[in-house]
């Protein structure tokens, strides 16, 4: 287990640099293997839930090569095998092989997959669209096989905006025979990386981005070079913690349109900042006002921002409410916050209220998920004294060298292995 310490309430200064986002390069990584031939992928994040597909890419006998951001996937001799179920489960995106894999060779046997206990984090609507193109799904024991004599275009509505299953249907229909129609279709900015990827193989894909996506399916997907699109959601971490601490603060190499619910937000609690085309830069004003949040899909305010924004809120004056509408389970930080003097409390599993601004002092606490994690991190670098947290193998799960950047800029923070 990691464990993550830190000094709060030391300004940050300076300059953050956004790596590549984690939702869209574990994506990018499965649809690699959809590839005939060789593909490289530039700017992909250096975190833990890249190394678990790159095991899953050897254990398949992909060629793969990995050296800085760089990781460059040769799966034109892969196996299409059982990937064991401890691979599969330490992360949720390890279902994206069922996509890749149903429509390189249609068929493919899969365990149920990992990832955050944020909710039940169901796969009916991914099943159900392979269903739609032709294929059988049974499940024995969360063991499933999915099987088709031909996969073939097909008309897809989601009953919900799923990331994941608009990606995994996407991977599916891009050699099915003829045309797939997804509609209501997901818009997260990781969508049109990844539609971008499989046309730059030759994939015939339009409409990534809105909500009706069409794919014309195509018999060879040829080498090609892509970049992982900037993380938004570690740029808004990091927007947050700026607001909260930042004494010009800049976060750069991002692209500030995909953040424009959280800059409304920003806007709302009273914080100055200066957008460029390519950073913003963020100081701490005095005071900060108290606001509402209701996560969304794309372009709504994301529910992978909700618990590090709940740390702003409790520096905010007055009464905020957050409205969680995705996730069931996705307020377990708030416990650890209140531990160290946040006044917080559930309305419902789904609405929290936050009542500041209440000073924060440092304690130990218990990082329950990836952005839960985040959350305390900021916490920590605000509070008083020191904070440690445990569990803080979720948090390099999604933030690209956090220790390094953060100390980069001023916080007296750092990360031990506790054997
Ligand atoms: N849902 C279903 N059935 C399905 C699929 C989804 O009911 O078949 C429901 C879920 O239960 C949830 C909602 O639809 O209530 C949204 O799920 P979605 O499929 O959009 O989420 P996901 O693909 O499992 C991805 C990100 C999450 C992020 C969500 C929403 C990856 C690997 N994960 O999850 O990221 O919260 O989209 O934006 O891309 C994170 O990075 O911390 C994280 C959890």
């Amino acid at each position: 287990m990691y464990r993550i310490k830190i000094n709060g309430n030391k300004p940050l200064s300076g300059n953050i640099r956004i790596s590549g986002s984690k939702n869209s390069a574990v994506a990018l990584i499965p649809a690699a293997v959809l590839c005939d031939e060789e593909v490289t992928i530039a700017n992909v994040p250096d975190i833990s839930d890249i190394d678990a597909l790159d095991e899953i890419l050897n254990y398949l006998n992909a060629k793969v090569e990995r050296k800085d951001d760089i990781i460059k996937v040769d799966s034109s001799k892969i196996e299409n095998k059982l990937i064991p179920k401890k691979i599969v489960t330490k992360l949720r995106a390890s279902y994206y092989f069922m996509g890749a894999l149903l429509s390189k060779y249609k068929r493919v046997e899969m365990y149920f997959p990992g990832g955050c206990s944020i909710g039940a984090r169901p796969i009916n609507l991914h099943l159900k669209g392979f269903e739609a193109m032709g294929a059988t799904v049974t499940e024995n024991d969360n063991l499933f096989t999915i099987t088709a004599d031909k996969l073939t275009g097909a008309k897809i509505n989601l009953d919900f905006a799923s990331v994941g299953a608009t990606i995994n249907l996407m991977l599916a229909a891009v050699k099915a025979d003829g045309t797939t129609i997804i509609s209501n279709a997901a818009k997260e900015p990781h969508i049109v990386n990844v539609a971008t990827f499989l046309n730059n193989m030759g994939a015939k894909i339009t409409g990534a981005g809105t909500s009706e996506i069409k794919i014309i399916g195509v018999k060879y997907l040829h080498s090609c070079f892509h970049e992982v699109v900037p993380d938004y959601i570690e740029t808004g971490t990091y927007m947050i913690l700026a607001s909260l601490i930042g004494k010009d603060l800049t976060i750069s190499n991002i692209i500030p349109e995909h953040v424009e619910a959280l800059i409304s937000k920003l806007e709302d609690v009273g914080i100055p900042m200066e957008i460029d085309i390519d950073s913003i830069k963020i100081s701490r004003p005095e005071k900060l006002k108290s606001t509402s949040i209701k996560t969304q899909v794309y372009p709504g305010f994301p529910t992978d921002l909700q618990q590090p924004f709940a740390t702003l809120l409790t520096q905010c004056k007055g009464r905020s409410i957050i409205n969680e509408t995705i996730w069931e389970n996705r307020f377990l930080n708030l416990k650890e916050l209140n531990k160290m003097g946040a006044t917080t409390d559930l309305l419902t599993n789904q609405k929290a209220v936050i009542i500041g601004p209440t000073k924060l002092i440092g304690k130990k606490v218990n990082a329950t998920d990836l952005r839960g994690g985040a959350s305390l991190v900021l916490a920590g670098l605000i509070a008083e004294g020191n904070t440690i947290i445990d569990n803080a193998d979720y948090v390099l799960r999604g933030y690209e060298g956090i220790v390094d950047k953060l100390t980069k800029v001023g916080a007296d923070i750092s990360l031990e292995e506790v054997k």
